[in-house]
């Protein structure tokens, strides 16, 4: 079989497998047609021309350089049905992608620090998701993620101010500018999250170094890491990764956007996985970076020797990472298993 056919065989064995995607951060799925129109309907002044205007603006040299385009397109989302088209619109492509399950971060801080409550995001979201649940069979939990360039103290009383909406959010989280906000940081808000009966997760090793993943497993108790790619500089770190089965949530095409990695043919998801890590494909802020989960993918069977064992098994950890009951995850795994019987 020709190199062309055998790749195009693992792209639609992508696309037939159930999958879970575990870090998306539901801001970053703007879409540049979608933030045009909101900031028509609010009469809000862009700094771009066009949406083609838009799109060719996105070219980022670290984390810093998209969150600052990233916090800036975030401010076209003002009312309750903004909040539920922006949903809706990822949930589609779910449905489109066969992600049967998603794990759907969203940072209250970008939205509460304009003016912008929680009775008016986390209906909009309620929306989109009971209509996701029904129309598309899509399951969907939150996470809702600190601004850790913020203070610990805006944390709680985010946290605090979330108490109506509990029963919609599954865990917390941690994102935003890395370096120099360790997750040391944010010790007691997570302590509390965690008091709360919330899974906890947070970002590390994603800029920061492998200190930082440390942190977010003894200090934070994490249950994930999302992105953790730099904790293979630590051979100590990747042996405790590996013994506990910590997840991390890797994002092939943000790490090569935001400059972690130079090329795509030199990620490391392959060697954290052939290490025996829990890893697994994720899409992050796919408005920003180019692609949803199924792209991430393409990405990586185009620049590494990924086999259909890889693929199965990164899927295949999706599943048994999320915070879906044991159960469910049988179900799926299950399912998987019977497409690509091994
Ligand atoms: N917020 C949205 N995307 C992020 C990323 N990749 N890292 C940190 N914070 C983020
Ligand atoms: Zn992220």
């Amino acid at each position: 079989m020709s190199t062309y056919s055998k790749m195009s065989k693992l792209k639609q064995l992508i696309q037939q497998l159930p999958k879970a995607e575990l870090h998306l951060h539901i801001e970053g799925t703007l879409e540049p047609a979608l933030m045009w129109s909101l900031a028509k309907k609010h009469n809000i002044d862009l700094p771009f021309s066009s949406v083609e205007d838009i799109q060719n603006a996105y070219q980022f040299n670290n984390l810093q350089s998209f969150l600052d385009l990233y916090y800036q397109g975030a401010d076209v989302l003002r009312d309750q049905d903004d909040f539920f088209e922006l949903m809706w619109a990822y949930l589609c492509k779910c449905h489109e992608q066969n992600i049967v399950h998603t794990e759907i971060m969203f940072d209250p801080q970008t939205h509460t620090q304009r003016g912008i409550t929680y009775d008016v995001f986390m209906p909009g979201f309620a929306k989109a998701i009971d209509k996701a649940k029904t129309e598309l069979g899509v399951s969907v939990y939150l996470i809702l993620s600190f601004l850790r360039h913020l203070s610990e103290d805006s944390a709680i009383a985010t946290l605090q101010e979330a108490q109506p909406y509990y029963s919609m959010i599954t865990a917390v989280g941690l994102d935003s500018a890395e370096l120099n906000n360790p997750p040391s940081k944010f010790q007691r808000v997570f302590a509390s999250a965690g008091s709360l009966g919330f899974k906890l997760v947070a970002h590390a090793g994603e800029e920061g170094p492998p200190e930082y993943v440390w942190e977010a497993i003894n200090l934070l108790k994490v249950d994930r890491i999302d992105h953790g790619v730099r904790s293979i500089e630590d051979p100590k770190l990747m042996a405790y990764l590996k013994q506990h089965q910590v997840p991390l949530t890797v994002c092939p095409l943000s790490n090569l956007k935001l400059c972690v990695v130079d090329d795509m043919s030199e990620h490391n998801i392959v060697d954290l996985l052939n290490d025996g890590l829990c890893v697994m494909v994720n899409s992050d802020d796919p408005s920003y970076f180019g692609g949803y989960l199924n792209e991430n993918f393409y990405a990586l069977v185009d620049k590494l020797s990924l086999t259909e064992q890889d693929i199965v098994k990164l899927i295949s950890n999706s599943i048994s990472a999320s915070f879906l009951p044991e159960q469910q995850k049988h179900e799926w795994l299950t399912r998987i298993q019977h497409i690509c019987p091994s």
